[in-house]
């Protein structure tokens, strides 16, 4: 999803995700995604429903963590999906891994580099597994390293059947990825 500053690429991704109620129109999720819930819009899904589903990664990485420390905010995705403690703990650990984060484990989220808040922020929104992972920048700020990491990161969710949604400037990061690319305007 491109387009210029103000254009709403964050709002439609809030709405996407099903965490902003529209103040008009309306959000509707096909049966494959939905299941059940297919005739409600994803904002009134229940929490452990709608992070089976979907998960959303912020603009700011910051704004979405809630606990005070790296592993319980990968944990805490799984356990509200009632996941026992040993499954979430296996899931945690390979995300820490699969990420660059093990070392960090017991850090508090909030003293975290920009890449590695980044890095944490997509590997909580991958905790529950979701079959649609909607993500607003996901390049912004990051070195080569963590940039190349995002890209084949997205590109194994995608051979795997997920769907990805990306808001971004990044005319590389498109073309490395990108099936449909979607413009907004200038508001
Ligand atoms: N509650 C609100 N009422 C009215 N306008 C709002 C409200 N919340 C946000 N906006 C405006 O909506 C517009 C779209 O904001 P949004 O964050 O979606 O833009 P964006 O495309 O993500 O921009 P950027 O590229 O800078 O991140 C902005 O002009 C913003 O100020
Ligand atoms: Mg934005």
């Amino acid at each position: 999803m491109l387009g210029p500053n103000g254009a709403g690429k964050s709002t439609l991704a809030l709405l996407l995700g099903g965490l902003l109620r529209p103040g008009a129109g309306r959000v509707t999720a096909t049966a494959e995604l939905a299941g059940a819930d297919a005739r409600t819009p994803p904002h009134r899904w229940r929490a452990p429903a709608l992070a089976r589903r979907i998960g959303s990664v912020f603009q700011d990485p910051e704004h979405q963590f809630v606990t005070g420390t790296v592993f319980d905010e990968l944990a805490l995705g799984p356990r509200r999906t009632g996941q026992p403690e040993a499954a979430v703990r296996v899931t945690v650990d390979g995300l820490l891994d699969r990420l660059r984060l093990t070392t960090l484990a017991r850090a508090n989220p909030y003293t975290l580099s920009g890449g590695e808040a980044r890095r944490l922020s997509v590997a909580t929104a991958l905790a529950t597994a979701p079959r649609l992972l909607i993500c607003d920048e996901p390049t912004f700020g990051q070195d080569r390293r963590t940039w190349l990491e995002l890209v084949d990161l997205f590109a194994e969710l995608r051979d795997a059947g997920h769907g990805v949604v990306t808001v971004t400037h990044d005319p590389d990061f498109v073309a490395a990825l990108a099936d449909r690319t979607i413009t907004l305007g200038r508001p």
